[in-house]
């Protein structure tokens, strides 16, 4: 390797991305790159709540819930943060966004999602944005884990204010359980690139649901 002081900034450079990869933190322009080709739908699942009965009682866009300043959800709390665009790149504004994972003991809040004993109460496991007029939509949830034959994932369902609705799942980059996951596992590279959630830290908590979190995920979703 030279040592070349001209080489510095470059193995500086080198350095600060290995160091985020270490840390399972990519840089955000990778989701953002991928933009124009369509994202890869996927299932729904099982644990999709399909009726009001199994919404939880609040489905707003936080899923953590806080006494004062006290965490009181279990997990990694995480500010997750996209962008809905149509083919041309477009935003596609006030487009209803759904989201749903199983909190960190690996219960779903359904009926079907696990043992209900086992389940965090303090997690809403579920929460509805709407796109503004940049297409944005935001969430407070938790860094998805992994449940018994599961890769870590969110659940994302985008409604647009016409035409049909689109549902996809997002997923860590670098997590050794994508290889074996049997829905991730059947996508080409470039799809799984796709739905790989873009990590950073916080940098500023300027949207309230940022609040109290380290961690920023970003994902961008191509309607067809
Ligand atoms: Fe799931």
């Amino acid at each position: 390797m030279s040592t070349r002081p001209n080489n510095l900034p470059t193995l500086r450079r080198r350095h600060a991305v290995f160091t985020l990869s270490a840390l399972g933190l990519a840089p955000l322009a990778r989701a953002q790159s991928a933009a124009s080709r369509t994202t890869p739908g996927q299932t729904l699942g099982p644990f999709y709540p399909r009726s009001a009965a199994e919404r939880p009682a609040q489905t707003d866009a936080d899923l953590l819930e806080f006494e004062g300043d006290r965490l009181l959800s279990r997990g990694v709390p995480l500010y997750l943060t996209g962008r809905v665009l149509d083919r041309r790149g477009n935003p596609v504004a006030q487009s209803e966004v759904e989201i749903w994972q199983c909190d960190a003991n690996a219960v779903y809040h359904h009926p079907g999602g696990g043992a209900e004993t086992e389940r965090d109460p303090y997690f809403q496991g579920y929460g509805v944005d709407r796109t503004d007029a940049k297409g944005d939509f935001r969430f407070r949830t938790i860094r998805p884990v992994a449940y018994p034959g599961r890769t870590p994932h969110i659940h994302v369902r985008v409604q647009p204010a016409s035409g049909r609705a689109f549902a996809t799942q997002l997923y860590l980059p670098d997590d050794p359980g994508n290889a074996r996951d049997f829905l991730f596992s059947r996508l080409d590279s470039d799809e799984q690139r796709a739905l790989l959630l873009a990590f950073e830290p916080t940098q500023s908590a300027s949207h309230p649901l940022a609040r109290a979190t380290h961690l920023t995920a970003r994902i961008e979703l191509v309607l067809a």
